[in-house]
């Protein structure tokens, strides 16, 4: 019998199908991530591995593997995964996209008029006991209405994140590795270079996948470039991000502020300098999560696991270079 692992504790509801073709094991923890020893250590007689994208997919992991076939990934972005070592060793690799686009261009959405309005501060003012009473300027923030947004990558969440945009009456221009022409006349949104982009933005929003040629995009330079009452939202990954170049630009008011649901290293710890900053507003990696859309994509790594194992064509598989 092919033998499945999946990473992390997910209901037993999504499980009773593949129980009947595969033995699976599920690491007992909700929250906890497995070790890189657990991790090891439990996948290497394993056909199928559901993983996190806290796992790392790397040549020592799949050289220690040698029944591995396919490696699943809870989440659309798979930059924990080596790709081309992947496919050098003939190993599918699939990931959860279509599924979570809306529900994480709305936590997109989300920080971004959470910041604009300083929502978490202001309703940390009235936690605390505060809030004395109302002031013409009392926690005044910025509107979004009207504004110009300057999206960094327009795959499917950067489409439905302008679709919101243009709800909201805004000016929203994009940048990605390719034009994309349907998107530019089913929604409105213009074409811009990567310096028209984070100068022209009042809010500049990454949605990109994390490769070799995204890494450390926002930096220094970039973020000084941003106009001053600019915001930046990260709900890609942290390593889009020279994250003490955003620290600066912040504290030195190059940039008015910043929501990230992504860091560089996660999680952090209550001491971390982004938590001293009330601009800066971090969030805990939760782009796809509402219930719903958890619950689809654990459904859909199932399903990719039991076709695999079936010997069927899996229904997302990444596509190899
Ligand atoms: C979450 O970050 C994902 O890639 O699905
Ligand atoms: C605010 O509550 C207002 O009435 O303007």
């Amino acid at each position: 019998m092919s033998k499945v692992l999946i990473t992390r504790a997910v209901p037993e509801r999504f499980l009773e199908d593949l129980r009947q073709t595969a033995e699976v094991t599920v690491y007992p923890e909700e929250l906890k991530p497995m070790t890189r020893e657990q991790f090891l250590d439990e996948s290497k007689d394993k056909t199928v591995v559901i993983t996190m994208l806290s796992d790392r997919v790397d040549q020592e992991f799949m050289d220690h593997c040698p029944e591995l076939k396919a490696v699943i990934n809870l989440a659309v972005g798979y930059d924990n995964i080596d790709l081309d070592y992947a496919a050098a060793k003939g190993i599918i690799v699939c990931n959860t996209p279509d599924v979570l686009t809306e529900t994480t261009a709305e936590l997109a959405f989300t920080l971004m008029l959470v910041t604009a309005r300083r929502i978490i501060e202001a309703a940390q003012m009235v936690q605390d006991g505060r809030w004395i009473g109302w002031a013409p300027y009392l926690m005044a923030g910025q509107d979004v209405y009207g504004k110009t947004v300057g999206i960094y990558g327009m795959g499917a969440i950067g489409r439905a994140f302008a679709r919101r945009c243009s709800g909201f009456g805004m000016t929203i221009l994009y940048h990605n590795r390719s034009r994309q022409e349907a998107a530019e006349s089913e929604l409105g949104v213009k074409y811009a270079d990567f310096d028209e982009l984070i100068t022209t933005s009042d809010y500049v929003v990454c949605t990109a996948p994390l490769t070799a040629e995204t890494a450390g995009k926002f930096n220094k330079d970039v973020f000084s470039r941003m106009k001053e009452d600019a915001i930046f939202i990260n709900i890609g990954r942290g390593g889009h991000v020279i994250e003490e170049d955003l620290l600066h630009a912040v504290q030195h008011r190059e940039i008015l502020a910043a929501g990230l649901d992504v860091l560089a290293e996660e999680p952090i710890n209550k001491d971390h300098s982004f938590l001293a900053e009330p601009n800066i507003v971090v969030l805990p990696h939760i782009g796809s999560a509402s219930v719903e859309t958890r619950d689809a994509m654990i459904q859909l790594c199932v399903d990719n696991a039991r076709r695999i194992i079936n010997g069927e064509q899996p229904l997302t598989p990444v596509k190899m270079n």
